[in-house]
């Protein structure tokens, strides 16, 4: 090939990919298999290779940075980052247009309602089309330079798809991770012992923070943009045609967006946004009303921190305001110390609420709260309550600071920091130890049906239990006496109890609760070991070279069965008859390589299908992607259909997925 038709195929290679790279991540409708664009790509990338002359820096194989960078640079906003004032009601979103109507007696302006989208706030800036700059907000002024960071981004074009490019322009929106993802992600980190992140934002940042691209790389973040910075070139009337330049940059934008000429129109599209964005894939935390015309910007001007045309109107039913009173910190089984707000009850999105967490103490810190501040609660989706705002507006100066505790609240022990974590290095805090039982009994895990929180208080604070081991020893004699403890339900727990045994070794290492250890390496172990002997014996070389564990998690487990303790609990399971060898896998692995997601409600529970479909060689994850073989489709599906619908991912019924597990197990099925 001469270097003028290398250079011929590597700008259509480059420009295909981008093509379906923005139908893939910004449309989510993908237009080839995954195999021919893993077949364009690595035509590119060999191009490349061979002459290093066609690297473009807006080629598709620009994306993953290289080293971790030392620090970030900072990055001046020659157009200040502001932000938003918010409102709660359509009493005061009213109250702002007749601001802006007595600001500007002459005019008529209009509106326009848009999502506000629940991200990381960032600035890219294109020159001549061009990405080359990334930012995040910092405090308005001066941010941190992010570039190699959201150039992974996928959903983000390298180069504006114009054919008359600006000089500059400067686009701003939200960095996120889509919803479904970070729930995975959180489910994940819950069965690996590790915190959770507070809420999709958190993750975001967690994220873009990241000084190495390549960790940034594995995590799927998504852009989306609503407004402009510094501008070259290029000019524009109203927000609505913005929205629509950005569309036609292949930039991505709002789905949808609302034009509002008085307050009636301003309250229907409230509504409707409201029902709107449930179907997003990011999380939204309310509307943002902006005036239409761009050249009423100026007159109407801005305060110290926001603009005077437009404003966020807060969806507020799942809002409250309420007291805190003072602080609890609870204990995890890996010893993570949180702190929890108990706070006047008050109603909250169809419960009385009187706990509320407070995430950790960077998040204290962070949102400024003291004890005795009038706080916002709020429940994002089924999550438990969390504090969000201070009302600084109620401070009567006699508030008092959060102070981490030094000891831990359950055992006494001194406590020591691990990053923004508070950590109790026990291993035989009763904190900790309540809370492995709760795992070790959980469905996933052990399934010991019967044993929930208050029991399991019950039992350790009466002595009867020092480690999980001694629930194999438990008697009648010593339950009955308990508090709410007939014959019956004692006879059952036993029993319950009993039928654990044989859970086989991959549930039983998940429920050992080993740091890290979710329930995919706790499969992965268990099937390669066969025994938990052998891998008790195993080096952390032998144990982190096998598929889903890595080195991080090797060293979790080897150091596990090194301590003295474990090595003992683990030996008192054995004598107690808790089964130690892995479940013969079924047969042919029928499902070998094929990855199912399940929706809508099944005939049985859905972990028990997802443990079968895992047996016979399947995978089973949360969400749906391209990745996805299979959806199995119950009653009431979810949302999870939409999005297979929208993939092109096949659906199955149950019976369906019945004959493909019979197909070719051999009748070694658990009852
Ligand atoms: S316009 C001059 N539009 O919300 C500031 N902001 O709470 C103009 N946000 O800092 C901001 N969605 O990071 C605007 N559709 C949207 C938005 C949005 C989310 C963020 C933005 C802002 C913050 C204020």
């Amino acid at each position: 090939m001469t270097k003028e038709e290398a250079t011929r195929r590597h700008g259509q290679l480059a420009e295909q990919i981008r093509k379906y790279d923005y139908a893939y991540y910004v449309e989510a409708r993908p237009l080839i298999s995954d195999a021919e664009y893993d077949a364009l790509y690595d035509e590119l990338r060999d191009l490349e290779r061979r002459d290093p002359d066609l690297v473009t820096p807006d080629s598709p194989t620009q994306r993953v940075g290289g080293a971790p960078l030392p620090g970030f640079s900072p990055v001046v906003h020659r157009v200040p980052m502001q932000s938003l004032d918010n409102t709660y009601s359509l009493a005061e979103l009213f109250a702002f247009v007749d601001r802006v109507a007595r600001a500007l007696p002459k005019e008529r302006p209009t509106y326009i309602v848009e999502p506000k989208i629940d991200g990381v706030s960032i600035s890219v800036v294109y020159r001549k089309g061009i990405l080359v700059q990334g930012a995040t907000r910092g405090d308005g002024k001066t941010g941190d330079d992010i570039t190699a960071n959201l150039r992974t981004i996928r959903a983000l074009p390298l180069r504006l798809a114009l054919r008359h490019p600006p000089e500059v322009l400067e686009v701003r929106g939200e960095a996120y991770l889509p919803v479904q993802v970070f729930e995975d992600l959180n489910k994940e980190r819950e069965a690996r012992g590790e915190p959770l992140f507070a809420n999709p934002r958190n993750a975001t940042a967690g994220s873009l923070k990241q000084l190495d691209p390549r960790i940034v790389a594995q995590r799927p973040l998504s852009v989306i943009f609503y407004g402009a910075g510094e501008m070259d070139g290029i000019t524009c009337e109203s927000q609505d045609r913005w929205l629509r330049l950005l569309a036609e940059a292949g930039l991505p934008s709002p789905s949808r967006h609302w034009l509002c000429q008085d307050k009636e129109d301003l309250a229907d599209a409230i509504a409707a946004l409201d029902d709107f964005r449930k179907g997003l894939p990011y999380a939204t935390d309310g509307a943002v009303v902006k005036v239409n015309e761009w050249r009423f910007y100026g007159l109407l001007g801005s305060t110290a921190k926001a603009p005077r045309w437009a404003i966020a109107y807060k969806y507020g039913a799942e809002r409250a305001r309420t007291r805190l009173l003072r602080v609890a910190f609870q204990v995890g089984r890996t010893g993570v110390v949180t702190p929890v707000a108990e706070m006047e009850p008050v109603f909250l999105a169809g419960s009385t609420v009187s706990r509320a967490t407070l995430h950790n103490f960077d998040e204290i810190k962070r949102k400024g709260v003291k004890i005795g501040d009038w706080i916002y609660i709020e429940k994002a989706g089924e999550v438990i309550p969390a504090v969000v705002e201070v009302d600084r507006s109620a401070r009567t100066g006699q508030e008092r600071e959060i102070e981490p505790p030094e000891q831990c609240p359950a055992c006494a022990t001194p406590l020591r920091w691990d990053g923004i974590f508070l950590r109790c290095p026990n291993p035989k805090c009763s904190g900790q130890l309540k809370a492995l039982i709760r795992h070790f009994a959980r469905r996933n895990a052990m399934e010991i049906e019967g044993l929930g929180e208050s029991l399991v208080n019950q039992l350790v604070d009466a002595g009867l239990l020092q480690d999980v081991a001694d629930l194999y020893h438990l008697t009648l004699a010593e339950l009955l006496p308990l508090g709410r403890m007939g014959r019956k339900s004692a006879e059952k727990l036993l029993s319950a109890i009993e039928q654990s045994k044989d859970r086989g070794l991959a549930r039983l290492l998940f429920g050992l609760g080993i740091l890290h250890v979710g329930e995919t390496a706790a499969e992965a172990l268990a099937s390669h070991f066969g025994t938990l002997e052998r891998l008790w014996n195993a080096s952390p070389e032998e144990v982190e070279k096998i598929a889903y564990v890595g080195p991080i998690i090797g060293k979790s487990v080897t150091d596990y069965f090194r301590d003295a303790f474990n090595r003992q609990r683990v030996d008192r399971l054995r004598q107690a008859g808790v089964k130690m060898e892995a479940k013969r896998p079924t047969g042919r692995r029928t499902l070998q390589g094929k990855t199912f997601v399940i929706t809508g409600t099944l005939s049985k529970p859905r972990e028990e299908i997802a443990e079968r479909i895992r047996r016979s060689g399947g995978k089973v994850t949360e969400s749906v992607s391209r990745k996805t073989s299979f959806l199995v489709l119950g009653t009431e599906p979810g949302s999870k259909l939409r999005q297979a619908r929208r993939l092109g991912v096949p659906e199955i019924s149950e019976d369906e997925l019945e004959r493909l597990l019979d197909g070719g197990t051999n009748g070694d099925e658990a009852s």
